[in-house]
């Protein structure tokens, strides 16, 4: 586990989009893991611009949506899916027929959480993931207390989580209280990992994720084994 601490969130974007492109430039196949939330935000805007410069192509990437709220299509306007969309897939230039989905809204949430499992398989594995971390330690939704061998599935979120996601949508009332999620087992099985912190309220969580005990109630401690993974955090998640 590499820790690098830049000076601000701009800067975390400029490196964490270094690395993507990095990837993308070895492998244009690649299959990645995206995270939405805010932090990875900056990331894809500096990518997005890089393309608009002729310096990336990402076009060829293969998507596996990392987290979505049960219930929801694809144009609700809380639909991760639909903020993926706008943050990523469409300044990047990658087709909706290039991404495996976690579709809230199918009529049979356990089937398409083993065939996303099935797909990443197919795949070959996952390149990179790039995730957030939850104000809990969560990473997707796999929340605490969470299994190292949990697989993609259906997630009741904990208060604290439907708490940190309601300054997304207006209020609390309007988050859904269970998710789809990418198993702790996919993310943990890829072969490199971002994981991006901005912002003093994380440095709490990102300390036990780094120095504290590998444990089922900070899912991100599970990364202290995973291959190649890389913390990007800002000085005010970390500190001076
Ligand atoms: C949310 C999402 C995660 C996200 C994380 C951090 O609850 N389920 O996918 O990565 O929390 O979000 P943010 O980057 O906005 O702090």
């Amino acid at each position: 586990m590499q820790l690098n601490i830049v000076d601000d969130y701009d800067a975390l974007s400029r490196a964490g989009a270094a690395l993507m492109a990095d990837l993308i430039a070895a492998k244009p196949a690649a299959s990645i893991i995206l995270a939405t939330g805010e932090t990875p935000m900056g990331v894809y805007r500096e990518l997005a611009a890089l393309r608009q410069r002729a310096q990336l192509d990402a076009s060829r990437l293969r998507i596996f949506q990392l987290d979505a709220y049960m219930g929801l299509g694809p144009d609700d306007r809380r639909s991760l899916y639909g903020w993926m969309r706008r943050s990523f897939l469409d300044p990047l230039g990658v087709p909706d027929a290039s991404v495996v989905r976690l579709p809230g809204d199918a009529p049979d949430p356990e089937a398409v959480c083993a065939a996303y499992d099935a797909a990443a398989q197919a795949a070959g594995g996952i390149d990179l993931a790039v995730l957030g971390l939850g104000p809990n330690g969560h990473l997707g939704f796999n929340e605490p207390p969470v299994d190292a061998a949990a697989p993609t599935r259906v997630v009741a979120l904990t208060p604290a989580s439907v708490e940190s996601n309601a300054r997304y949508w207006g209020g609390p009332d309007d988050v859904p209280c269970y998710a789809l999620t990418a198993g702790m087992s996919v993310l943990l099985a890829a072969r490199q990992t971002l994981l991006v912190v901005s912002g003093a309220h994380k440095r709490a969580i990102l300390y036990r994720v780094v120095a504290g005990p590998i444990t089922p109630d900070v899912p991100a401690s599970y990364l202290q084994q995973a291959n190649n993974v890389t913390i990007l955090a800002d000085k005010a998640a970390w500190g001076e």
